[in-house]
């Protein structure tokens, strides 16, 4: 008796920490990575930016003010500023109860290159944990937040190909068509991500900007067009959904066949989709 060929099973759907497990511990701080670690997340996202003697650190805002106990914009304060600063106690704890403020390293400004570290540690016990890194405001730095991004990735050997079968361990992405381009005609290798938060009229038919491989709309595109997931989709790129919290937009992201899911609250989606 023949049996019809059944469809090749879909790999799951990614999880991805939007700026560590941010709903649990302060964004972007080793407190939030190690949780997302620990909760059982496939990749961790962060932001990044220049200071003024031009290291990366990971910061979602323009200003410190908001998630820190400093004031001022990163681009005009240094490392040893930023250092002296506490970017955990800034978070409700009564909108986390189940967290305990931590002292020192685990709440203090974190570097890239201390983020990568921690991948690289993870990854070397043998779990294929992924970094997506945003590129924030680049057109500000004419390529300097790429330079040093690539300079870094290369120190830790993450820039290169992916051997057959394996994912990348790092993506970049960007709201910027033109520093995915820069990342693309420097490193071929790293898959990039073109973030959109509304379709532009451009971009109607599904096509990315050159230099973007990866698609990646916010859940507010999800929401009002998801015609427009089928048409990337049917233009042939993967799609990266920012920032799924709600189990109704989980449950949207899994029927529109998404490959990954940016979330603040990676156990809540993990455990959703039958993986914890
Ligand atoms: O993962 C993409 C998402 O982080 C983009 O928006 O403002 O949270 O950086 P934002
Ligand atoms: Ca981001």
């Amino acid at each position: 008796m023949t049996h019809a060929r059944l469809p090749a099973a879909r790999p799951p759907i990614q999880v991805i920490a939007h700026r560590g497990a941010s709903d649990d511990a302060p964004e972007h701080t080793l407190a939030a990575y190690r949780k997302a670690i620990e909760d059982g997340a496939d990749a961790l996202e962060c932001d990044v930016r220049l200071t003024a003697d031009g290291r990366l650190v990971c910061v979602h805002d323009r200003r410190v003010n908001r998630t820190s106990n400093g004031r001022g914009a990163v681009s005009a304060l240094e490392l040893a500023d930023l250092a002296a600063l506490d970017f955990g106690s800034w978070k409700d704890r009564e909108e986390s109860p189940d967290w305990d403020p931590l002292p020192g390293e685990l709440t203090s400004v974190l570097t890239l290159e201390r983020l990568l570290e921690l991948v690289t540690e993870v990854r070397a016990t043998g779990r294929p944990l992924q970094l997506a890194i945003e590129t924030k405001h680049p057109t500000r730095w004419a390529g300097q937040v790429e330079e040093r991004l690539l300079h870094l990735l290369k120190r830790f050997e993450l820039d290169a190909p992916a051997p057959a079968g394996e994912a990348s361990p790092v993506r970049v992405m960007s709201f910027s068509a033109r520093s995915l381009y820069r990342i693309r005609a420097a490193a071929p290798a790293l898959p990039t991500v073109f973030l959109m938060q509304f379709v532009s009229p451009r971009l109607r038919d599904g096509r990315l900007p050159a230099g973007a491989r990866i698609a990646g709309p916010g859940m507010r595109i999800v929401r009002n067009h998801p015609g427009h997931i089928e048409r990337l989709h049917r233009a042939g790129h993967r799609v990266h959904v920012w920032t799924v919290n709600e189990p109704e937009d989980v449950e949207l992201c899994v029927r529109l066949g998404v490959e990954a899911i940016i979330t603040n609250r990676p156990k809540q989606v993990l455990a959703q989709l039958g993986r914890s």
